[in-house]
């Protein structure tokens, strides 16, 4: 239950990238020899995917709440179960890593958040590229290669899923692979930076061509998570939604850009230090249009919040979805709190009004969770939010965060089932 109203203040420290750390974890399955892995968000996408990795046989300790030692010299299955590998989008990785190291793999097709079709085709075709033969058969995706070899490989479309699985792929077949059009995300050129860590050859992620040269082994090491873009900017947006004054420590700034410029577009001050990011505001929000796009541009992950704070923004915005098909769904929970929000297809167009009414709402899925906790924050009275699971999923400790900047936010467990999930 959220009591809208308050101003935020105060600092929050950012935890580590979920979007790195499940492509890490599964990454650690191509290492002969112990990955230290530090800054780990707790999360349950993390639990989901360690557990994949225990499941395979990795030995994986905590030893603390945020850094895992895992290793996977002993591995001793290629299959993870169906219904483990649907509870997230990310267990995709595993196709990627056990083909890498052990030229096989027998994987689910991934689950995830649900928002329009997600193929996972330009994946195929790297493996394919790279040597191996694939087909999905009774829901099982299978690769195997007698031995992977290097490529060119030119993605159709810039996908973060797809550059990192071919990396997974390439990172111990022999010769140099090329990915020309790759994903720049801050998350990919984390993984790469951890497999250099680890003993790979991986030059060029951030730019548009990584080339991966093939190494013969792995060993281990230790190796720290960035922290996550989507956490920071939600809480730089959490702080223009409440004309709030927030600290948001242990950023990258660089990784912030996108969201800085509309922020301050919108009428927000945003102070950029080291690793840190200050974002107050004193003047009433306006209007702003965005298309979310590939990094360097706005990320789609943040979408719902934008459109969140945008609801109250004085004018009209314009809100271009150009990476997901239909991530406009939690819109329906929005209007329940008065927002005047009209989609055609991709585009989503916001007049904005005074105020919010508190309203009992749900999380459609992971970031559609978190719109609905910045309108909750800037709703006047009482909003519940049902459905939490999807937040716990990619978020830390969301409302203890939001509690100590001053947010009036309770949790309680449900006295109902897992369907309804617990209320804030
Ligand atoms: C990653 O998903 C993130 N997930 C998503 O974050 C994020 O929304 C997305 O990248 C875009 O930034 C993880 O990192 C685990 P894509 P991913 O491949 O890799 C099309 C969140 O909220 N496509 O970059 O699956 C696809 O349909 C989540 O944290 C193909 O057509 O996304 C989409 O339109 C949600 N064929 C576009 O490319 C393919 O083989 C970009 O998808 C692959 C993708």
């Amino acid at each position: 239950m959220i009591i809208g109203g308050k101003r935020l203040v105060g600092d929050v420290f950012i935890s580590g990238a979920k979007n790195a750390a499940v492509a890490v974890i599964p990454a650690t399955i191509l290492v002969e020899g112990t990955c230290r892995i530090e800054n780990i968000p707790s999360i349950d996408d993390v639990t989901v995917i360690v557990d994949l990795l225990k499941y395979l046989g990795a030995k994986v300790k905590f030893t603390d709440k945020h850094t895992l030692e895992i290793n996977c010299e002993k591995l001793k299955g290629f299959s993870p179960p169906h219904d483990m590998v649907r509870k997230l989008r990310a267990s995709y990785y595993l196709i990627g890593a056990l083909l890498g190291r052990f030229n096989h793999a027998e994987v689910p097709p991934p689950g995830g958040c649900n928002f329009g079709t997600r193929p996972i085709d330009m994946h195929i075709k790297g493996f394919e590229a790279l040597g191996a033969k694939v087909n999905i058969d009774k829901g099982i995706v299978e690769a195997h290669a007698t031995k992977l070899n290097s490529a060119q490989i030119f993605l159709d479309l810039v996908s973060v899923g797809a550059t990192i699985n071919i990396m997974l792929a390439a990172v111990r077949a022999e010769g140099t692979t090329i990915i020309e059009n790759a994903a720049k995300e801050p998350h990919v050129v984390d993984v790469a930076n951890f497999l250099n860590a680890m003993g790979a050859n991986v030059k060029g992620a951030g730019t548009d061509i990584i080339k991966i040269k093939g190494v013969e082994k792995m060993t281990g090491g230790t190796y720290t998570i960035i922290p996550d873009q989507i956490e920071a900017g939600t809480f730089m947006i959490a702080a223009a939604a409440t004309a709030g004054d927030i600290v948001v420590r242990n950023v990258i700034p660089k990784h912030l850009e996108s969201i800085s410029a509309k922020l301050v577009e919108m009428n927000a001050v945003v102070e950029e230090y080291d690793d840190s990011i200050r974002v107050t505001r004193n003047l009433p929000l306006q209007k702003a249009n965005i298309k979310t796009l590939p990094y360097p541009g706005f990320p789609t992950d943040l979408q719902p919040q934008i459109v969140a704070l945008l609801s109250v923004a004085q004018g009209t915005s314009i809100i271009t979805e150009n990476v997901w098909d239909n991530r406009f769904q939690y819109i329906d929970e929005l209007r329940r709190f008065g927002a005047k929000i009209n989609v055609d297809g991709k585009v989503a167009v916001i007049e904005g009004v005074e105020s919010l009414s508190g309203a009992p709402v749900k999380a459609t899925d992971l970031r559609a969770g978190a719109s609905m906790v910045i309108a909750a924050l800037m709703a006047k009275g009482m909003t519940e939010i049902h459905e939490l699971r999807h937040i716990d999923r990619g978020y830390e400790n969301l409302e203890q965060k939001l509690r100590a900047l001053g947010a009036q936010i309770v949790r309680r467990e449900s006295e109902e089932t897992d369907i309804v999930g617990e209320v804030i």
